[in-house]
């Protein structure tokens, strides 16, 4: 499969927006999905004010999931579950959803909002149960920094943690590749996204400790 194009529910956040204006680079055509049509449509007016000949429009989630075979979900963990209740009988029969959410809340300052004992799921598996069983869910994404991401002259550095069946792992690689200097890497099957997630808690750490916001993850040791 060649991915020639991609929504992302959540595009008109940093992250999001940000992923936006690297794959319309790219040559993706980019649909910015958000709770308010309008929203998605000003979002995508900005990603032409950046890049004139980028292909990107604006939607509502629900229109955004049922027009792609492939989306991108960027969403805060509090509101996460309400929005694929809200896209999931829209989102088709064969897509590929990558979720990118993870559950930390800011509010808290940065610290998981799991708690062990209590609950050891993730924010991918989450998702997953809330999509029909026939849709393919993937995690990636989660430890890019959105203001890295967002300045789209500099090539980004690090690793992608790609997790989920092996079925989804070709698209969201070509998604990873289509962004210079990343990497991907398979982490494994949707379980392992409990073990990724969180690495985005670290990651906010130790920007506060290093009075950065670009902090990411890079693995050694991989055949080239
Ligand atoms: N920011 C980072 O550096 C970073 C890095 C790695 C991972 N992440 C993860 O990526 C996800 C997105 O991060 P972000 O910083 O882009 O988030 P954000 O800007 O706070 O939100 C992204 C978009 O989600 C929608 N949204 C906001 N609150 C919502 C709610 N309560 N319920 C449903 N939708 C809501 C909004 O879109 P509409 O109003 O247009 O619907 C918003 O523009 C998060 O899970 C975050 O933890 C972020």
């Amino acid at each position: 499969m060649t991915v020639d194009r991609v929504a992302i529910i959540g595009g008109t956040g940093e992250e999001g927006f940000g992923l936006a204006l690297r794959w319309a680079r790219a040559g993706i055509a980019v649909t910015i999905g958000s709770r308010e049509t309008e929203r998605g449509k000003q979002a995508a007016g900005r990603v032409r004010e950046v890049l004139a000949d980028a292909r990107v429009d604006g939607m509502s989630n629900q229109d955004a999931a049922a027009s792609h075979d492939v989306i991108v979900v960027t969403v805060p963990f509090g509101g996460q579950a309400t929005i694929y209740k809200s896209i999931a009988e829209h989102v088709r029969e064969e897509a590929i959803v990558i979720d990118g959410t993870v559950p930390v809340s800011t509010a808290v300052g940065g610290r998981p909002t799991t708690v062990l004992g209590v609950w050891q799921g993730s924010a991918a598996q989450q998702a997953n149960s809330l999509l029909p069983k026939s849709v393919t869910t993937m995690g990636a994404f989660h430890t890019l920094a959105a203001k890295a991401v967002g300045e789209i002259e500099t090539p980004l550095e690090g690793d992608v943690l790609v997790c989920g069946p092996k079925k989804g792992k070709p698209v969201v690689r070509e998604l990873v590749e289509a962004i210079e200097s990343l990497r991907f890497v398979d982490a494994g099957s949707l379980d392992q996204a409990r073990l990724v997630e969180p690495l985005t808690a670290l990651l906010i750490g130790i920007n506060r400790r290093y009075k950065t916001d670009r902090a990411g993850v890079r693995i050694t040791g991989l055949p080239d």
